[in-house]
Order: structure tokens, then C-alpha cells, then sequence
């Protein structure tokens, strides 16, 4: 199992629901408008397959996404067995469990034949150390979506030692959700010793160039995070391409 994949184990998983919900604020707001983008960017009613990378822990997007759309369906990937489990019973207790594959382990693994027309990498890229795994893992992605397609991005994209105000912000956002001193502590551990995210937005742009997208649009931001709608290289099709 890869590092990114090994910190989420079952005592992080145990947390995630409510520590994501105070580490990204707007974390339901930026599912929420993935899932708008996707619609908009794909167009129309209809039957859709939808790639859902690093999809564990409350299986969000897929939650989100089916809402919106009853015509998609789901492919969810993780290579942790702690998140991935969580998301499935999620995906249970929702009545999603039959519009959903699920592969436990990762995107290089499934077949290549097998195409889709849309993505999402939601919290994933910045747990990846070093440019070249990032762009792998887009271009694993893009290896499997139709020329055109959307993919929706979204990750921390600073250093986090570069912006000790947002830090400190981010700091805040915990003592307001009534987190404990020692909690807080812990979580700002664990957000500068367990990530590489992209050091800037044109870092981001950049990663997704060299791995087969483009024109990256973002439609979210909140503190380090951001999110953005590309598109997989190719001629696109879609009334909204
Ligand atoms: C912060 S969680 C994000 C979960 C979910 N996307 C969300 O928005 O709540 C990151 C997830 O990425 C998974 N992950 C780590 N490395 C991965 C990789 N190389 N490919 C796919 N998923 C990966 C982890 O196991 C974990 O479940």
C-alpha cells in the first residue's frame, strides 16, 4: 500500500466524518457544487459512468452526485480498506449500493478498455509526495475518460508552512468547532507532516497539463484548498463543452 493510502487507517477513518467537516469548511458546499459543475459540464439527463477517485471515508461525492442525478452511476476507488469500507456502508444506509462498483485499491489497476465520462479526485493529490506520483495518478485518470471529459479537482494547493495566517486560520476553524487544545494540536501535526500539496494554482494548472488536461476552471476555495473542472485532452463532446 502506498503512503498516502497507509495514514488513512482505521483510527483516521473513525474520524474522518468529523474531522473533515472541520478542516474544509464548505466540505458539504464544494460536494455540493462538484456535482453541479459535473451536470453542467456533462449536460442533460441521462446515464452517465462516473469515475469517484480516493472515494472513502463518507463516500461524499457519490452521495452528492447521485441526488442530483438519478441516471449516473458510480465506479469508487480506494486503496484504503478502513475508508472504503466506511463509504460502503454509507453507500448501504443510502439505498446507493447497487449504482456503485467499487475497487479497493487503485486507478492503474482497472482495465483500460473500460472508459467513462466524467472523474473526480476529491482530496487526494496533496496526500501524494512529489510532482511525478500527482501526475501519474492524472494521467491514470485521464488514460480512462472519453476525450473531452470533465474531471473534477480538488486538493490543498499551498505550502503550508508558506502561509502561517491561513495556518493560523485553519487553527481557529477548530477551536470554533469547540475542538480541544490537545485535538487542535494533533490535527495541525497531522496537516503539516502528512502532505505535499501543489504549491500554488499554476502548479496545479501545470500537473494538469503534463498529465493530458485542460483549461482548468476553478469554482471553489476555502483557506488552502481549492477546486477546478478540467477537461481531458481531445475534442469534446456535450451540449455544455
Ligand atoms: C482526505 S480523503 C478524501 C475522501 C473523499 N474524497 C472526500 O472528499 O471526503 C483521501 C482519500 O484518498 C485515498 N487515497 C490515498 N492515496 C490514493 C491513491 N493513490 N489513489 C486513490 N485514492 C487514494 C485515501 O485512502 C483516502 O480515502
Amino acid at each position: 500500500m502506498t503512503e498516502s493510502a497507509e495514514k488513512f487507517g482505521p483510527e483516521r477513518a473513525g474520524a474522518y466524518e468529523r474531522q473533515s467537516r472541520i478542516a474544509l469548511a464548505g466540505y458539504e458546499a464544494c460536494h455540493e457544487l462538484a456535482a453541479c459543475m459535473l451536470a453542467a459540464a456533462l449536460g442533460g439527463e441521462g446515464e452517465r459512468s462516473i469515475l469517484v477517485v480516493g472515494a472513502g471515508g463518507t463516500a461524499q461525492e457519490i452521495v452528492t452526485a447521485a441526488a442530483l442525478e438519478p441516471g449516473w452511476r458510480f465506479t469508487a476507488v480506494d486503496p484504503s480498506p478502513s475508508m472504503l469500507d466506511l463509504a460502503v456502508a454509507r453507500l448501504r444506509e443510502r439505498g446507493l449500493a447497487e449504482r456503485t462498483r467499487v475497487h479497493l485499491g487503485y486507478v492503474e489497476e482497472l482495465p483500460r478498455d473500460v472508459r467513462f465520462e466524467a472523474a473526480t479526485l476529491i482530496g487526494v493529490l496533496h496526500h501524494l509526495a512529489g510532482d511525478e506520483a500527482k501526475a501519474q495518478l492524472l494521467r491514470s485518470i485521464a488514460e480512462r475518460l472519453d476525450p473531452g471529459a470533465p474531471l473534477i479537482l480538488a486538493c490543498n494547493h499551498r505550502a503550508y508552512a508558506s502561509e502561517p495566517l491561513l495556518l493560523a486560520a485553519w487553527g481557529e476553524r477548530w477551536r470554533l468547532a469547540g475542538a480541544s487544545a490537545e485535538e487542535r494540536k494533533r490535527g495541525l501535526e497531522t496537516i503539516l507532516a502528512g502532505g505535499d500539496p501543489p504549491a500554488s494554482e499554476e502548479a496545479v494548472a501545470e500537473l494538469l497539463a503534463r498529465s493530458g488536461f485542460k483549461r482548468p476552471l476553478r469554482f471553489f476555495s476555502s483557506l488552502f484548498w481549492g477546486a477546478w473542472l478540467a477537461r481531458r485532452e481531445g475534442s469534446e463532446s456535450g451540449p455544455a463543452a
